[in-house]
This record gives structure tokens, C-alpha cells and sequence, in this order.
């Protein structure tokens, strides 16, 4: 069974980002998303990828807009119209990331297996982007790692890994994981 993750850091009231960028900076965070993401698929909304000076190495990008003459200089970014074509790509794929932002982020519970997020521990009023309220009852959670505050990191943050209910875990590493369905 392939892996489908949403991996998102996301404040106590859901907040994503302001302005088409993050409201915070978690240097081990980013370690933690380079290390988990690095070698497999990474799934994006136009706006998202366009936050980025220029693409992330080792990854894949698949960028996701409604515009049909949009295109990126780069070989290793591919232009899709759907989440479900970008889905399609990834049907081969062991393990592939959907990494928002809120509008791709919506669209992709509902196909992802997985979600691992950084929930940082504060509220931000003037945010404009959040992610979609997640049904936690569907959810399990395998992982839990709590980060406090210090001189690089000004708000405390917890890794939270969840799986679907009905999944189990066959194996894990840092960057494949295996499920199988419950009986
Ligand atoms: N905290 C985090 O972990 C995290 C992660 C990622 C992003 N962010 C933040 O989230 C914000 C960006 O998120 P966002 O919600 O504004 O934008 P987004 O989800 O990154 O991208 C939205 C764009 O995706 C395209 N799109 C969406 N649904 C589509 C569909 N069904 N079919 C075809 N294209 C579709 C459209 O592109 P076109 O307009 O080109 O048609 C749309 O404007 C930024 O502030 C960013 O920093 C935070």
C-alpha cells in the first residue's frame, strides 16, 4: 500500500501562514521536513510553490493550478490542473507528501493515509491562511515528540505522526512506511 502524507506545521487555532509566507521560523522543523520529504514526490498548490526562491533538492515538485499555460523553468517540477493528476503521478510511489498550502491542503485528507504535523504552540490573529478542520476520530497517533522553546526556536512545538484508524503499522524508517489494513 503506497503512503499519501500531509505534512504541515500548523498553530493552535490552525493558522498556516500570512501573505504567502510562514509566521514563524523552526529551523528543526525544516530539518525535520527536509529529512522526512528528501527522495519522494512533493505535492503543492501554485501559491505554496511560489514561496519558494527556488526548488527544494531531491524532491519532485508537483504544482497544482488552474491555469493551463502556467509553467516553471525547471526539470524537476512538473505543472498539473487537479489534485487527482497529481495524485496519479504518485501511484507509483512508495511514499509522496502533499505540503500544502490551506486550498491543496483541504482538498487532501480525504486521499492521504498519513499526516505529520508540527503543531506549534501558540495562536497568530493576523494569519490569512489555516488548515482545514481535521476529523481527529478518523486518526490515530503513532508518534509524539515534543520540542520546547530556545534561543533558535521562539514558540515550543510537538511532531505529531497519525495514521488512519483502520491502518496498522507494518514498518516504519525515517523516510518509507508500511501499512496494512487492520483486520
Ligand atoms: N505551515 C505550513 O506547513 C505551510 C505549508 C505550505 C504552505 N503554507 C502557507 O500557506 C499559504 C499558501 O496556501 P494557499 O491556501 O493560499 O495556497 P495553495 O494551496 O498553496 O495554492 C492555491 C492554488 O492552488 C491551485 N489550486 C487549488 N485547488 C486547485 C484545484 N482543485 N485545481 C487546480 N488548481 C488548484 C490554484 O492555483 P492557480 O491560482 O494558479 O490556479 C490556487 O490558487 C502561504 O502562506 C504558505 O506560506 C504553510
Amino acid at each position: 500500500m503506497n503512503t499519501v502524507c500531509m505534512i504541515a506545521a500548523v498553530a493552535e487555532d490552525n493558522a498556516l501562514g500570512k501573505d504567502n509566507d510562514l509566521l514563524w521560523h523552526l529551523p528543526d522543523d525544516f530539518k525535520r521536513f527536509k529529512g522526512l520529504t528528501t527522495g519522494h514526490p512533493i505535492i503543492m498548490g501554485r501559491k505554496t510553490y511560489e514561496t519558494f526562491p527556488k526548488p527544494l533538492p531531491n524532491r519532485t515538485h508537483i504544482i497544482i493550478t488552474r491555469d493551463k499555460n502556467y509553467k516553471t523553468e525547471f526539470e524537476e517540477c512538473v505543472v498539473v490542473h487537479s489534485l487527482l493528476e497529481a495524485l496519479k503521478l504518485c501511484k507509483r510511489e512508495p511514499l509522496s507528501f502533499i505540503i500544502g498550502g490551506g486550498e491543496i491542503y483541504a482538498q487532501g485528507e480525504k486521499f492521504s493515509n498519513k499526516i505529520e504535523l508540527t503543531r506549534v504552540h501558540a495562536t497568530f490573529e493576523d494569519a490569512d491562511t489555516f488548515f482545514p478542520e481535521i476529523d481527529f476520530k478518523k486518526w490515530k497517533l503513532i508518534e509524539e515528540e515534543y520540542h520546547p522553546i530556545n534561543e533558535h526556536h521562539k514558540y515550543a512545538f510537538t511532531y505529531l505522526t497519525y495514521i488512519r484508524n483502520e491502518l496498522r503499522v507494518l514498518s516504519e524508517g525515517r523516510n518509507t512506511a508500511y501499512f496494512q489494513k487492520s483486520k
